[in-house]
């Protein structure tokens, strides 16, 4: 939900940190703010809004002096998106600064006891209360001091730590919030993401949950609640500095979106050999797969949609039934899951709090754990008995676009994967793996054949709302296009199922009202196309997603966008594509800020 970065090396630390928080700007962006070391004293800046404000004030990090230092960029939970309530706070004598990524549960009683402990707070936030705890816990040895503080926290926090009495020293503390660690030579890192450390340094140690780590410019230690010291392994990043950067387009989410013939390459490619597809990451073999009786696939947001449009492929080529169930809802739901669920929790991130809960719950009952996961080391790949990993690549815009096509993708793979195993997949296996392998392409074409949606979205972009509908897969399509849409143009977008529409939602069709209706779903096309001609009776516009060749479509829409001609059991992965393109350029035509939606944060770390 928030960012935090530290550095401690020789060169001076505000411009790093500052470089740093623009990379992590997509976690949080209301406040920011940094704290260095300098002559035994702690300076801390803070502005509210962008990491531009803040640059702003500190003339791009140069009129701030010290070699250590901590910096955060926030999304406001507990209080105002003040300069108060802005990362890093500092202790009532200034000998300690920390910022904080999480959520503390239990602060409000914290803060009872050190207000009558005679504490005085200057911010309305959770993390406060760890700053004062610092200082009260503090007797000339900062390990002890964190060991009593983290003892006294409830929730889930990434700390980082800075004390006047230990000049260029940084601790940084890891429990269920991501932290990573850069180890560079004469200077040392830590950030909640690689994308801020890979421009300094590709070593990292992924610290665990319970795990401190202490840094100076030459050395990194890491140890437990006990002070016991662990050894942890460096892990060498792959990705580049280009990947986490824009490569020349305008925004983020345009760049992921063109990067999905790549990403979806790399999510299929490595897992075919000699004509079959090869988990080797997966301990699931047949005799496990033949004892699940139910999947429940979880998630939030599109991951969630990623689901939907996924188990069609799951339920048709390994007959086993599959729920879909968001993870928010899935948590308190006292849910029928025991030793024969094969649980698929699906997240970019991999830190999304809802999914975590949902899957710890699951598999406190029994459950077997499936991750479908991009951030490699995240807290839900750890937590899983399996790991597929998307290998999407860094994903910075907050809309996610790479990330949910390379999800689905996986879950086509582990479909007929299974069904393989199950021994269902028989003469089809072939055609379905040369179809799937397909996909890069039929991306790239669905991306080359829609050029007119630039046009499509100055048509469309001053509508009051518009209204999707499909069925079966395009209608989970639908609702990823409609997410799609709201979270970044702000028009009001919803998803039907098409069948639904005389069940109540035909009333709101008025004149000139835009209907989005997909088309590739042969068949059921009839029974949209009869969809299409009520709405239009109705006085809607319909603008029809489908193939070229569909001339009983083509003849009713008002406007058109084309996937290629395919596989219609894999086509949510091409169809997604227009969807992405329109609500890119309808965002762009309203001045929407696209790679950083208001009020949203790229990995929702908190319930
Ligand atoms: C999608 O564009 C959203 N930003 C959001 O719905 C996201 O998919 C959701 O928060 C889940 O994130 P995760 O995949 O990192 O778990």
């Amino acid at each position: 939900m928030c960012g935090i970065v530290g550095f401690t090396g020789e060169q001076n630390a505000a411009p790093v940190l500052l470089d740093g928080l623009k990379k992590l700007e997509y976690r949080g962006y209301d406040s920011a703010g940094i704290a260095c070391m300098y002559n035994g004293e702690i300076s801390v800046i803070k502005a509210s809004g962008r990491i531009a404000n803040l640059c702003e004030r500190t003339d791009d990090g140069r009129s701030v002096q010290g070699q250590a230092g901590i910096g955060h960029t926030r999304w406001a939970t507990h209080g105002a998106p003040t300069e108060e309530n802005a990362h890093p706070h500092l202790s009532n004598d200034g000998r300690f600064a920390v910022v904080h990524n999480g959520i503390i549960e239990n602060y409000l009683t914290l803060r009872e006891e050190l207000i009558r402990d005679g504490y005085h707070f200057d911010s309305e936030t959770d993390t406060e209360v760890i700053v004062h705890l610092i200082e009260m816990y503090y007797r000339g040895d900062m390990r002890e001091a964190l060991a009593k503080t983290t003892n006294r926290l409830s929730g889930s926090y990434a700390l980082g730590v800075i004390c006047t009495e230990e000049p260029g020293r940084l601790y940084a503390v890891r429990e269920a919030s991501p932290l990573i660690l850069g180890i560079g030579i004469g200077e040392n890192f830590f950030a909640s993401d690689v994308t801020a450390l890979v421009s300094h340094t590709r070593n990292v140690i992924y610290l665990d949950d319970g795990e401190f780590a202490e840094l100076t410019p030459d050395s990194v230690q890491i140890f437990d609640i006990t002070g016991r010291t662990i050894d942890k392994k460096i892990t060498r990043i792959s990705w580049n500095v280009q990947a986490a950067e824009k490569g020349g387009f305008e925004h983020f989410m345009l760049k992921e979106i063109m990067e999905q013939p790549g990403a979806v390459k790399a999510t299929i490619a490595p897992r075919v050999r000699d004509g079959r597809i090869v988990f080797d990451e997966l301990t699931i073999d047949r005799e496990i797969l033949s004892g699940i009786r139910k999947i429940v696939i979880t998630a939030c947001g599109s991951a969630y949609y990623a689901g939907c449009a996924g188990r069609y492929a799951l339920e048709r080529l390994c007959r086993i039934p599959v729920e879909t169930e968001l993870a928010s809802e899935l948590r308190y739901s006292d849910p029928l899951i025991d030793a024969h669920t094969l649980l698929i929790v699906i997240s970019q991130s991999g830190e999304t709090a809802d999914t975590i809960a949902a899957m710890k719950e699951c598999k406190a009952r029994g459950a077997r754990t499936l991750a479908i996961v991009n951030v490699v080391g995240s807290s839900v790949a750890k937590l899983a008995d399996d790991t597929v990993y998307t290998w999407a690549g860094p994903e910075i815009a907050v809309a996610t676009t790479k990330g949910y096509t390379t999800q689905v993708t996986a879950l086509y793979m582990l479909a007929l994967y299974f069904a393989d195993q199950l021994g269902l997949a028989g003469d089809a296996y072939a055609e379905l793996l040369k179809a799937l392998q397909q996909l890069p392409r039929r991306i790239q074409q669905a991306i080359d054949m829609n050029a007119s949606i630039p046009a499509l979205a100055k048509k469309y972009h001053k509508s009051k709302a518009l209204f999707f509908i499909g069925r079966n897969t395009d209608y989970a399509v639908a609702l990823e296009g409609a997410l799609k849409m709201k979270e970044i143009s702000y028009l009001h977008s919803e998803a039907y199922a098409a069948g639904e529409l005389k069940h109540g939602t035909i009333a709101l069709i008025e004149d000139h009202q835009p209907v989005i209706a997909l088309c590739c779903n042969p068949h059921i096309m009839e029974k949209t196309l009869s969809n299409i001609v009520e709405v239009k009776a109705r006085g809607a516009e319909v603008l029809a997603l489908t193939f070229r060749n569909n001339h009983k479509i083509l003849a009713e829409a008002d406007d058109l966008l084309f996937i290629p001609d395919m596989d219609p059991l894999f086509s949510a992965v091409i169809e997604i594509v227009p969807l992405q393109l329109l609500a890119y350029y309808v965002a762009k035509e309203n001045g929407c800020d696209i790679d950083k939606p208001k009020n949203l944060a790229k990995s929702v770390t908190v319930e």
